[in-house]
């Protein structure tokens, strides 16, 4: 048999695996999917075929071994001010919400909860520079942004914040890039030091307790959800419902709603789009 072709049974244990490690759902034919994303690392790990990596992985010892295979796994396509009318949203509608409701002793906490490389982030941060230039004064408390991502390798890039011109040309006017980075002369841009200082990255398996990140005045949730079961949709929406803080917003990407899924949220028309917004709890009787 051809090493790099999967058996129907393969197939079906690493669906379910994938499921497990990361809640991202394989659909029933994607092997093509599967051989040309993990055969590199068939010969990178020194296995004979793909079946025997993928009985490795089942027997779970090889940690490095697991972390690749999801990394190679998740898609990790994104872009600068992805979809442009979130960012707008962010403010023209709701920073000029929190920015009223001063003063405010504690930090506006945004987090962008699949960060993938960190373009995401930094333009959350870039959109905060923009909104305190335009308002002067009228946002003065701190402003912290947390990217996480289950995928060490784009945590450790979105960390660096450096970025090639490939990378650059997707969704960056050339002013934002002469304002926000530095030519590194070598091909690659590094983000200035006033927009990275807001912004932290950490690894997160979304599956895993937020418990640990402390709670949010707003979260981007982008174009991940649509990869997980409905169960998974479920979960995930109630548990970032409980970090939000009151009247919390909640941004997901463009094919992605929390209906069906979560009745904690409720649909904000903006004159740019749509975004979510905790429901007040009701009151007791
Ligand atoms: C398509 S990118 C979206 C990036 C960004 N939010 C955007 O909209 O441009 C999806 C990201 O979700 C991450 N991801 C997939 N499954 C995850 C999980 N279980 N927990 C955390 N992140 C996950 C992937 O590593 C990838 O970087």
């Amino acid at each position: 048999m051809d090493q790099t072709l999967l058996t129907k049974n393969d197939y079906e244990n690493f669906q379910k695996f994938l499921e497990t490690a990361c809640g991202i759902v394989l659909g029933e034919n994607k092997h093509y999917l599967v051989t040309s994303r993990l055969n590199r690392l068939t010969t990178e790990f020194s296995f004979s075929s793909l079946s025997e990596m993928l009985d490795a992985l089942q027997q779970g010892r090889d940690k490095v071994l697991r972390e690749r295979v999801i990394d190679a796994m998740t898609t990790n396509e994104t872009s600068w001010f992805r979809d442009k009318y979130p960012f707008e949203m962010l403010k023209n509608g709701i920073l000029p919400e929190f920015a009223k409701a001063k003063p405010n002793p504690n930090p506006l906490r945004i987090w962008s909860a699949a960060s993938s490389t960190g373009q995401e982030a930094y333009s959350i941060s870039m959109t905060i520079s923009e909104f305190q230039l335009a308002n002067p004064g009228t946002l003065p408390g701190r402003v912290e942004i947390l990217g996480t991502d289950i995928s060490s390798t784009v945590v450790k890039s979105a960390r660096e914040g450096k970025y090639d011109e490939l990378s650059m040309a997707r969704g960056l006017s050339e002013e934002r890039k002469r304002r926000y980075f530095i030519d590194n002369k070598d091909g690659g841009w590094s983000i200035r030091p006033e927009i990275k200082q807001r912004v932290r990255f950490s690894e997160l398996n979304l599956m895993n307790s937020y418990a640990l990140l402390g709670k949010f005045d707003i979260i981007f949730c982008r174009n991940v959800l649509i990869y997980f079961s409905s169960e998974m949709k479920a979960d995930i929406l109630q548990r970032m419902a409980q970090t939000l803080n009151p009247g919390g917003y909640l941004f997901l990407g463009g094919s992605e709603s929390p209906t069906g899924y979560s009745r904690d949220f409720e649909m904000v028309r903006l004159p740019e789009g749509v975004v979510y917004r905790l429901k007040k709890p009701l009151p007791k009787l």
